[in-house]
């Protein structure tokens, strides 16, 4: 386990700028002043597109925004000490002010328009059940598979029907962290790659959270090094072909979970630019790009089968939005500035000159 502080601070330097260096380095006051403001416009975006949108939101965009919720919490209160802080830390508590009723409405519309499936997963967006790490750690490439299965054998169905098992919430209400001899295979079968190896780390993560601690599950965090070791050697890869657009939901999703997970690498500065920059302007959510960059060469093709596939529960808007897309944005982009908050500035406080914070709408 690496202790937080100057270790993250290091992981968000490591990596070179992408090409229009607009984030500044977030190792003065400033410049994590400054990068905070950019995460919370996009954030504040984001939730008016989610306030918008609400009846349409899928139960996975609410898990998203459930994440996020958690995550602004954690960060008022790495902040409640520091007047300092104070101008970030009320648009932090806006925002928080801004979700809360959303959340809490969205569970009208999901049993609206699927009862039986709200009541299965009603507990994964239900308030507490997410919880932030407690401890960092990173991940081990000598834990990469030398190799993947060629197809992304990931069936939603199965997965459901599994993290119902753990969760406890089958028609026959089991005992949660109850496990099928199939499930234990499926979620424990190496060589998988994007939604099936990022499923495999959210059982693990969703046993975490539901307190399984018994059986297979004395063996959850060497999975979880396991799976996001492999996770993110998949998010290298899809940001060495620039992030090709089906790569991003899976390539949000990784970040998203492995960052719940305490796989603090996954906060990499280059990374948080790309998820910034994705995000559509007018609507403040994410999905489909704009026509003109979506012409990909052969080889790049080939490279996405490890990454795309199925998207879980998509729902796609007319306008190109994706719930699912904007949920993992803004949990990915939740931790981001979790972490920010997390490590304590170089030289002990965050000074407020430039506070003001950029690209306000
Ligand atoms: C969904 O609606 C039904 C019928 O109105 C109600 O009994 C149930 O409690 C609702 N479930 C949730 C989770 O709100
Ligand atoms: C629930 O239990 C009944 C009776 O034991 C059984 O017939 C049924 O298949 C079970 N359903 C599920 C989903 O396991």
């Amino acid at each position: 386990m690496a202790s937080p502080g100057l270790p993250l601070l290091l992981l968000l330097l490591a990596a070179p700028p992408l090409q229009p260096s607009w984030l500044p380095p977030p190792d003065t006051p400033e410049g994590k002043a400054t990068i905070t403001g950019f995460i919370l416009s996009a954030l504040d975006r984001a939730t008016s597109f989610l306030k918008k949108r609400l009846p349409e939101i899928n139960l996975d965009g609410v898990v998203g925004f459930r994440m996020l919720e958690v995550q602004l919490k954690g960060v008022q209160e790495k902040w409640a000490q520091d007047s300092q802080l104070q101008p970030l830390s009320l648009r932090v508590g806006k925002l928080v002010e801004k979700l809360a009723p959303l959340l809490h409405d969205s569970i009208f519309y999901l049993n609206l328009s699927d009862p039986e499936y709200l009541r299965q997963f009603h507990l994964t967006i239900k308030p507490g059940f997410w919880k932030l790490p407690r401890a960092w750690t990173h991940t081990e490439a000598s834990m990469v598979y030398p190799t993947f299965e060629q197809e992304d054998s990931f069936s939603e169905e199965l997965s459901d029907l599994c993290l119902v098992q753990l969760l406890g919430t089958g028609t026959n209400s089991s005992q949660p962290c109850r496990l099928s001899n199939f499930c234990r295979s499926l979620m424990t079968r190496p060589g998988c790659s994007g939604y099936c190896l990022s499923h495999q780390l959210l059982f693990f993560l969703s046993a975490r959270m539901r307190g399984c601690t018994r059986g297979l599950f004395r063996q959850s965090q060497h999975y979880m090094n396991v799976f996001c070791a492999n996770m993110m050697d998949l998010n290298r890869r899809a940001d060495a072909i620039g992030y090709a657009y089906p790569t991003r939901d899976i390539f949000m999703e990784n970040i998203v979970f492995c960052g719940m997970s305490g796989f603090s690498d996954f906060y990499k500065l280059r990374w948080l630019q790309a998820i910034l920059s994705w995000q559509k302007p007018r609507e403040g959510c994410y999905g489909e790009p704009a026509a003109e960059d979506e012409e990909l060469p052969k080889a790049i093709q080939y490279q996405q089968q490890f990454l795309r596939r199925v998207k879980r529960r998509e729902k796609q808007f007319a306008d190109g939005c994706s719930s699912h897309n904007t949920a993992m944005a803004v949990a990915a982009l939740g931790g981001f500035l979790y972490v920010l908050a997390e490590y304590p500035p170089a030289e002990g406080k965050l000074q407020p000159p430039t506070m003001t914070p950029p690209n306000q709408h």
